[in-house]
């Protein structure tokens, strides 16, 4: 979470610098700040709050300079002020910092540096008196091997961006377990923590490695690991549009990402048998584990209904922060599959590196090219989302569906668990799936008129089973993130293990009942709560006249393949969830508490 960018070459500093920081807001939004080299000393202006309130605070002040560093805030250490807002500066305010991460030794640190005084309660402002302690010790010379010294001391994870204003043009970086990419402009370089910062500049992208340490002028960049030795690394090519990264004439990016789907979807599709046919996917494969966190964790329940139906292999799916404490289920005989559509959360990285350490080979699902995952990975099959900018997951839920049941598909097949005919049937299906994604699209309309009726003085209750569990969990999960309503996501067969209490008329039971093995279950489940007075909106295949003949609400969806119709169930259940959060006035690209890249545990 946070996100730093860092401009230095021949154009104003500030416009890039803020810029940049809009296409990270989404990492957090609790405050915001900026430090520009400016007649040979720094300038700092802060203010909590969305970045509107530093944008502000910069037109009636504007700061001149042509380097600078910018960063966005999701708090960890220290409430939400400007004083706890980035970046920190050193006593003699020369040195200035910027951080993503947690310095977990920080309070150590601080009693060591005594004789600095700190002003902020955050955890990076040691950093920055750890960098101006070593730099004095060097006689004011050496800004790079005082920042590698102050590293030394640091135990946590970060991405540090470092301005000295005694080094004009000179912008210093460093990561430990948070992303952090550098920038190849003409004479003019960057840094940030994410390419989407930088899209509108630049395509060359050098992604720093683990322990790295960069040095960053308006000629170049250079990389060196912690003992000053030069790495030499190509830059990528990223292919991504800038545009992608605009609104396009939506009200909201979430909006625009939802009606995407039609595209990537198709994108997903197209070339992703080539890609599959890369893979090496060992016939012999004992066991599967997929590890993920949120949105990411539910598309991997999907691929677990699909793996064990169509390649006949045990399952597990781990929620990474949980797996990654407990007792390793990972081994030699192990496939791991991490889905993470930023490639860079913390605690699904973790769970990786365990099974790597444990001899399994990690195939990775990401949408991004150069993120940790990625690099780390024995294998990577990406995603073709392009950006997503909303903080909740919609058109890269999909996509990792889409991915990881054609995964399933192509293991079935491999393993001769799967017929020709069968498996053709299937890429049938997912070949149809764009046209039909058009169609529920199309349909949505209604969906608004529903949102906007239960969105004051109801909970939900979203269920489903076997492909749709996993549908359930998410169209709670968005319906919470975005509009703050109470939602929960249950197996339908559960609701009488307890749940089914909480039925009465202010209770809107969302049922996930397209055509398949559990269909009539769905059914039966649903008169259960109709039964209770819950009121209940179900997601059905067209013309089922046996669910709408129960349900209070009907949103119909094309028939498919069982395994593809969470990609259509989930489509209405964003806007659902989006048309409430509108409806109740909430920043639904923003939602409070909350950030799209979740780079800390
Ligand atoms: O980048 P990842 O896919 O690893 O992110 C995992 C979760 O943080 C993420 O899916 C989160 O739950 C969604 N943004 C919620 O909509």
């Amino acid at each position: 979470m946070c996100g730093i960018v860092g401009y230095v070459g021949g154009r104003e500093a500030l416009p890039v610098l803020l810029d940049g920081l809009k296409r990270l807001e989404y990492r957090g939004y609790d405050s915001s700040g900026v430090v520009v080299l400016n007649g040979g000393g720094l300038k700092v202006e802060r203010a909590p709050g969305k970045l509107a309130a530093l944008e502000l605070r910069l037109k009636a002040r504007p700061i001149a300079g042509r380097a600078g560093l910018g960063h966005t805030r999701w708090a960890t250490h220290g409430g939400v002020t400007e004083g706890n807002a980035h970046p920190h500066r050193s006593c003699d305010g020369t040195i200035a910092v910027v951080h993503n991460g947690i310095v977990e030794n920080y309070a150590e640190l601080r009693k060591e540096l005594r004789g600095h005084s700190f002003t902020s309660d955050t955890d990076t402002e040691v950093v920055a008196h750890l960098v101006e302690h070593f730099y004095r010790k060097q006689g004011g010379k050496h800004p790079l091997r005082a920042l590698t010294l102050a590293l030394e001391k640091i135990r946590g994870s970060f991405a540090l961006g470092v301005i000295f204003a005694d080094h004009p043009d000179l912008l210093l970086a460093a990561r430990v377990n948070c992303p952090l990419v550098l920038g190849i402009g003409k004479g003019e370089n960057f840094l940030a923590s994410d390419l989407s910062a930088l899209l509108r500049h630049t395509r060359r992208i050098l992604p720093l490695e683990e322990g790295e340490v960069a040095k960053i002028d308006r000629d170049g960049v250079q990389v060196f690991d912690r003992r000053l030795g030069k790495i030499r690394r190509r830059p990528l090519r990223i292919s991504w549009k800038a545009d992608t990264a605009a609104k396009g004439g939506y009200a909201h990016f979430m909006l625009k990402e939802i009606h995407e789907q039609q595209q990537t979807i198709a994108a997903e599709v197209q070339g992703r048998d080539r890609a599959l046919d890369g893979v090496r996917l060992p016939r012999d494969v004992e066991r599967i584990v997929i590890v993920a966190c949120g949105t990411a964790w539910h598309a991997g329940l999907v691929g677990k209904t699909a793996i064990e139906e169509l390649a006949r292999v045990p399952v597990e799916v781990g929620l990474a922060s949980e797996l990654r404490y407990g007792d390793s289920p990972f081994g030699p005989g192990t496939l791991t599959v991490a889905v993470s559509q930023s490639g860079e959360t913390a605690d699904t990285m973790a769970a990786v590196r365990m099974a790597q350490a444990a001899g399994s080979s990690v195939l990775a699902v990401t949408n991004v090219r150069g993120s940790t995952l990625a690099r780390e990975a024995e294998q990577v099959l990406f995603m073709r989302a392009g950006l997503e900018v909303g903080v909740a997951a919609t058109k890269t839920y999909t996509s990792q569906v889409m991915n990881l049941v054609l995964l399933a598909a192509h293991l079935g097949r491999r393993r001769g668990t799967l017929s020709a005919g069968r498996f053709q049937s299937i890429l049938d299906g997912a070949r149809r799936l764009p046209g039909q994604v058009e169609r529920v699209l199309a349909a949505a309309p209604g969906i608004r008129k529903w949102a906007k009726k239960f969105s004051r003085g109801y909970d939900f209750m979203y269920i489903g089973r076997r492909y749709n569990l996993a549908t359930a969990y998410e169209g709670a999960l968005k319906m919470k993130e975005i509009s703050y309503l109470h939602a929960e996501g249950y197996g339908a067969g559960e609701m009488k293990h307890g749940p089914l209490a909480l039925v009465d008329e202010k209770m809107v039971c969302v049922a996930i009942a397209p055509r398949g093995r559990v269909t009539e279950k769905m059914v039966s489940n649903i008169q259960e709560i109709r039964a209770r007075k819950g009121r209940v909106i179900a997601i059905a295949t067209e013309g089922d006249a046996l669910v709408r003949g129960v349900a209070d609400h009907v949103f119909e969806i094309p028939a498919c393949d069982e395994m593809w119709s969470p990609v259509l169930a989930v489509i209405p259940l964003q806007l659902f969830a989006y048309h409430a959060a509108t409806a109740l006035g909430r920043d639904v690209d923003q939602p409070r508490n909350l950030a799209k890249s979740v780079t800390v545990e």
